[in-house]
């Protein structure tokens, strides 16, 4: 299968970074998508540059659908056809249930639920017509196990491991596979951002002992990328060093 392109939505976060990475080394020409006008976009591209890895830059709200029709077909059209396309982008906004505001539930849901459907909603059609394809749903440990805090972002990453094998099933036939990775807790500005002292104790109920390596998650993406991937469909990759065993 010759390589094309590969789009990576939040591409410039923590896991992103490591996902174009790893997907950069199989020689897919790897797009990050960032938020419009994200000031260190080009900082990061360079920087990007500098360690060997020639990577494009994509921008749209993953949360607005129109904006996520311009920018794959200007992909596209500048690039190439997207074989492979990881919704990675997500945002927290954790608190109790009763004291969670409205606000703080809809950005949730649009963010890590509502932007699958946006980006793949342009994505999918094409790989079942071309008869190959690889979406990669980035979910969590807590949208299997639900958690704490986290109402609003433990229903939309559930919701993806529907989505995931729903879509699953649509394709299947036509050459593409959908699969949701559930990572556990990895040393991303996400992870860093919960309170020392609850990041702690979350840390030592699990059975490694650490914290996952970004770079973990992004050996992952490219083997479910692969070639050697295409029998697993409709899977959730549970990557969590023993946090939860589904
Ligand atoms: N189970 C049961 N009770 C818990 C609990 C838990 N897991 N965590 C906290 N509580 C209890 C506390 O003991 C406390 O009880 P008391 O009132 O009786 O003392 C009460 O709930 C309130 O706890 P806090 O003082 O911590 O409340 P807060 O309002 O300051 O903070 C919170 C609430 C923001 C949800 C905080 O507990 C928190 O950050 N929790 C971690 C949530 C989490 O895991 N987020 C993951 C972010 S990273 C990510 O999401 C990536 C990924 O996919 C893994
Ligand atoms: P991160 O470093 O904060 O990266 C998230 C990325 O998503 C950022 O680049 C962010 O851009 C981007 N993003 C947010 N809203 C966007 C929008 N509306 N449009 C386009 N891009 C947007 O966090 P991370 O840890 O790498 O998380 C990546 C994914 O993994 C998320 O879906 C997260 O829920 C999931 N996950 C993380 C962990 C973990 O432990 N870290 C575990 C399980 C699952 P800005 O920086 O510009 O906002």
């Amino acid at each position: 299968m010759s390589k094309n392109v590969a789009l990576v939505t939040g591409g410039m976060g923590g896991l992103g970074t490591a996902i174009c990475k790893a997907l950069a080394k199989e020689g897919y020409k790897v797009v990050a998508n960032c938020l419009p006008d994200f000031p260190p976009k080009d900082e990061w591209l360079a920087k990007m540059k500098a360690e060997g890895f020639d990577v494009y830059a994509g921008e749209a709200d993953v949360t607005n659908y129109e904006q996520c029709g311009v920018m794959v077909k200007k992909i596209e059209a500048e690039i190439g056809q997207i074989d492979v396309l990881v919704n990675n982008a997500g945002i927290t906004r954790d608190g109790m249930f009763r004291k969670m505001e409205k606000s703080a539930w809809d950005a949730v849901l649009s963010t890590n639920l509502d932007s699958v459907f946006n980006v793949t909603h342009y994505i999918l059609p094409a790989m079942a017509e071309r008869g190959y394809g690889r979406v990669i749903n980035i979910s969590s440990v807590n949208g299997v196990k639900g958690q704490f805090g986290q109402a609003n972002y433990s229903a939309a990453k559930a919701g993806i491991l529907g989505l995931t094998k729903a879509l699953a099933q649509e394709v299947a036939k036509k050459g593409v596979t959908v699969n949701a990775i559930a990572p556990g807790y990895i040393g991303t500005d996400m992870v860093m951002a919960i309170k020392e002292e609850v990041r702690d104790a979350i840390i030592a109920t699990v059975p490694a002992g650490r914290l996952g390596k970004p770079e973990e998650i992004g050996d992952l993406c490219a083997y479910l990328a692969s070639d050697k991937a295409g029998y697993i469909t409709g899977a959730t990759i549970n990557i969590n060093g023993g946090l939860h065993m589904g």
